[in-house]
């Protein structure tokens, strides 16, 4: 984007957003894995729902959206996997999922992008990535209602919104900012996760049913997930995945 020429003060459109409509032209749905909040699971789901996915047969791409803090690389031990360039990037196959990152770029430097720097990163990873034919692709997001989170809404226009939340009052008070968002905006919502329970509790529940969204059902809290993080294979023995699975059958 900018000035077309020295004299004349029109902004000229950016090229770059025609071709990411094409980019995803072949892509049957985008799955978004939101929250708002940070530490509620998302990476982890949305990595775990990618596996499963794959292994029910499906072509999967996982995009993972958080550039100040990838993790999905870490979950699936994506070790030495590095994008190939031909017309564009194509994503490695890790674990049989076309995988993309920003984490093949950067490595384990900070990348410390500003709100405008974000976004033209985004449009430029959307128009660059050649996903091919793909039945999901999942879009594992950063914290916040930030730039990332606005752009997935405006580049990727056929997202439907996961959103996932713990079972506590405190998250659920961000959780409702975000989910007040998605309804004004009207974008698909497929339902409402609760991570990470330990008790018996109706919050999460109650509050999906208040904002006319489907609760999509406990995942419980299991205290050797850290065991399993980078061992895809031990990830989908556990119970964790096992909840997962049904709230796959429910989206899917
Ligand atoms: N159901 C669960 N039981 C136990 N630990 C979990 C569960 N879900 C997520 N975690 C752990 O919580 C931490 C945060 O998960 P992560 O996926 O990084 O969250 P987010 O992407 O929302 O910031 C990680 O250490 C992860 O292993
Ligand atoms: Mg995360």
């Amino acid at each position: 984007m900018g000035r077309v020429h020295k004299n004349f003060k029109v902004r000229a459109p950016d090229p770059r957003l025609a071709i990411i409509d094409e980019r995803l032209k072949n892509v049957k749905r985008i799955f978004v894995v939101v929250s708002g909040k940070g530490g509620v699971g998302k990476s982890l789901i949305a990595t775990t729902l990618s596996l499963i996915l794959t292994k029910r047969s499906h072509s999967v791409g996982l995009l993972d959206l958080d550039f100040h803090g990838p993790s999905c690389h870490f979950i699936l031990g994506a070790k030495g996997a590095m994008p190939t360039e031909e017309k564009g990037i194509i994503p490695p196959e890790v674990h049989g999922i076309k995988f993309m990152s920003l984490v093949y770029y950067v490595g384990d430097e900070p990348l410390p992008l500003r709100g405008t720097e974000i976004s033209d990163t985004f449009t430029e990873l959307l128009a660059i990535t050649r996903w091919g034919r793909v039945d999901y692709l999942i879009v594992d997001a950063p914290p916040g209602i930030g730039e990332e989170v606005l752009d997935v809404i405006r580049l990727m226009k056929r997202s439907e919104f996961l959103i996932v939340t713990t079972p506590s009052s405190l998250v659920l008070k961000t959780v409702s900012r975000l989910t007040r968002l998605l309804l004004e905006l009207k974008v698909p919502i497929l339902g409402m996760v609760e991570n990470m329970r330990i008790t018996e509790t109706k919050l999460v529940e109650e509050h999906a049913k208040r904002f006319g969204i489907k609760y999509l059902g406990p995942i419980l809290f299991e205290y050797n997930l850290e065991k399993c993080l980078g061992n895809p294979k031990k990830l989908l023995r556990t119970k964790f995945t096992h909840n997962i699975k049904d709230i796959a059958k429910e989206i899917s």
